[in-house]
């Protein structure tokens, strides 16, 4: 009877506990510990390519966070968010997001992405998704440009197709107004604060001339410049950014420290310089994300703390979780 007790006791105590790990490794939440056991080696890989990446080209932590949020916002509602369907190339029935007008002659970087994929399918082969290790690489180029740190949820799992028609409408675009920005954000359950917050991460890394000429020249089609632009900026601007030709041509985000993770941006916003129409309607076009570019202009902690905050809660827009996708071996292709 003793035993039977006992045995009863071990069995109550071991199904939770099975359960839980169970759960954690492959089931219906995301964990930061969800390599421990598989990959533990998995940050250490993802920052040493990064680290020799990113000394030799600083600009690749911007592309790489970018990379990261288009992977998390091509997707509508509950489908299709942080699955690695960006990375995906045109091959067989897939058509490649990277075609879309917001990704083509623009996202970059998935040559590194590749690199470390190659470096973790030696280590741990068929183990960690590309959807993390983009989630990953956002966190390090933030780290490695000054920025905050956090701790990174993982477990998500890699799509299987991708949608050209979702990253071409659910990805905001720079002349959008600040009412449609917000509703693309809301679509993915992220909120004002979010949006200004991870607006932020415009405090490194270049945009071309054809994202912002508009603004220069002829914004609302009176052939006269945006009046929430700074005039000696703007003169500035057209310099490398001619009324006509020149697409290519970039431009700094943060003038005042490109390559440097900081809350320089919301200064310039209030300083009428942001580079983008949709940077300086966080500060011209709504009360409230005026309110949130002063704070974090007023306190870089409070942005960091935000930033780290909104990343992770971007970074959890519809993972494919449990049994859903797969784990694909090469970024730019699925298993079969
Ligand atoms: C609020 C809506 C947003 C709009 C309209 C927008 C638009 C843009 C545009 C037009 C560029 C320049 C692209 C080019 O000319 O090739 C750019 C660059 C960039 N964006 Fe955004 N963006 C937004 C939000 C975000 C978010 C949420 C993130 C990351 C969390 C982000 C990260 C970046 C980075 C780091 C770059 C520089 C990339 C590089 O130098 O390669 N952006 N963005």
């Amino acid at each position: 009877m003793k035993e039977c007790c006992a045995f009863l006791l071990l069995l109550l105590f071991i199904c939770p506990l099975g359960f839980y790990l169970y759960t954690i490794e492959y089931g219906t939440k995301l964990s930061p510990d969800f390599y421990a056991h598989s990959c533990p080696q998995v940050e250490d890989i993802v920052i040493d390519v990064l680290a020799t990446t990113i000394a030799t080209e600083t600009r690749m932590a911007a592309s790489l966070m970018r990379l990261h949020y288009h992977d998390c916002f091509e997707g509508n509602y509950d489908m299709q968010g942080c699955d690695g369907s960006l990375l995906l190339d045109s091959i067989g029935g897939i058509v490649s997001e990277k075609n879309s007008v917001f990704n083509s002659q623009s996202v970059r970087g998935f040559e590194v992405i590749d690199q470390i994929k190659a470096q973790l399918e030696k280590e741990c082969p068929g183990t960690v998704s590309c959807a993390d290790v983009l989630t990953l690489a956002a966190r390090d180029s933030s780290v490695l440009s000054g920025g905050p740190s956090w701790v990174v949820p993982l477990g998500r799992r890699d799509s299987i197709n991708a949608s050209l028609s979702g990253s071409n409408s659910n990805i905001p675009a720079s002349n959008d107004s600040f009412k449609a920005i917000l509703r693309k954000f809301n679509r993915h359950g992220l909120d004002v604060t979010d949006l200004v917050a991870l607006s932020g991460s415009h405090t490194i890394g270049f945009s071309r001339c054809t994202s912002f000429r508009q603004r220069l020249y002829n914004q609302s089609g009176d052939g006269r410049p945006d009046i929430t632009l700074e005039e000696s900026f703007a003169a500035n601007l057209r310099k490398s950014c001619p009324i006509a030709g020149g697409e290519e041509n970039l431009s700094v985000l943060d003038m005042v420290t490109a390559a440097k993770f900081d809350n320089n941006y919301f200064i310039n916003l209030i300083k009428n310089m942001g580079l983008l129409y949709s940077d300086q309607i966080l500060f011209s076009g709504n009360d409230i994300s005026r309110g949130l570019v002063i704070t974090y202009a007023q306190d870089q902690e409070v942005f960091f703390l935000q930033f780290a905050e909104s990343m992770i809660k971007m970074g959890n827009i519809s993972p494919l979780m449990g049994s859903n996708g797969e784990i694909r071996k090469n970024c730019r292709k699925i298993n079969s």
